[in-house]
């Protein structure tokens, strides 16, 4: 793992701007994208810059279920927001929260990635340490499922719902190995209640009770972090 400790989440985003456009001027052709308040300032990067994405596919990694793209807090409205609507891809792919048959969907989402393996993934990372909505406890060489969301991740994300009771309690997530199986990865983590995620992930053992601890078995992981999301590290520089 490569890590980059950065000052705030702004020179962050710009970091990981200038990876992701290296990696599109090197011939990336499929993107890997992540919600969630973490990626926000790299979005941001690249709805300001000329980058052009018209010749780009997205995969995005998750949403909730019973959530559509009108519903103002579905992953697949947040994407249209903060680039989609700003920057046009090729095509843009996100699991159907709405899709009547849930275990369908999962089958339909792996083969949309199967025919377009990704080049560069972006993630961000939960506070117990999930990859997409990969709770801890998950299998790694799981594909595209219908998950369960834990008590912590329902309560870190309750901030984007009116109260606790709208969010809701199961998702569609890209799978572990399906996330592994990317070229490259750029996982971004910024704050406090990330610190002790960050270090069980970068210094913890590899276990399924840290999802994020798989990342030490892919080859080329950039970790880009801030002060407080290495605060608990041992080796912070
Ligand atoms: C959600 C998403 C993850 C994201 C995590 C952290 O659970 N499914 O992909 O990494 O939240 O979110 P934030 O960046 O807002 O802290």
């Amino acid at each position: 793992m490569e890590i980059l400790f950065v000052e705030n989440d702004v020179e962050g985003g710009k970091k990981a701007f200038e990876i992701l456009k290296k990696g599109i001027e090197n011939g990336a052709k499929v993107l890997g994208l992540a919600t969630g308040s973490t990626p926000e300032t790299l979005y941001q990067e690249i709805v300001k810059s000329d980058l052009q994405l018209t010749n780009l596919t997205s995969i995005n990694l998750d949403e909730y279920v019973g959530l559509g793209e009108e519903d103002t807090q579905s992953y697949h409205y947040f994407m249209n927001d903060r680039l989609f609507n700003k920057k046009p891809f090729k095509q843009n792919y996100l699991p159907n929260g709405k899709a009547s048959d849930l275990e369908e969907e999962c089958k339909r989402y792996d083969e949309v990635i199967a025919d377009h393996p990704i080049d560069i993934q972006i993630l961000g990372i939960g506070q117990n340490a999930h990859i997409g909505f990969n709770e801890p406890g998950t299998d790694f060489d799981v594909t595209t499922t219908v998950v369960n969301l834990t008590e912590s991740t329902i309560n870190a994300n309750k901030r984007y719902f009116d109260s606790i009771e709208e969010v809701p309690s199961q998702a569609l997530s890209m799978g572990i190995g399906s996330i592994m199986k990317s070229k490259k990865l750029i996982l971004m983590a910024y704050g406090e209640e990330k610190a002790e995620a960050i270090k069980n992930m970068i210094e913890g053992s590899v276990t399924k009770d840290v999802p994020a601890s798989v990342l030490q078995n892919h080859n080329d992981v950039v970790v880009i972090i801030d002060k407080d999301a290495a605060s608990k590290l041992s080796k912070k520089k």
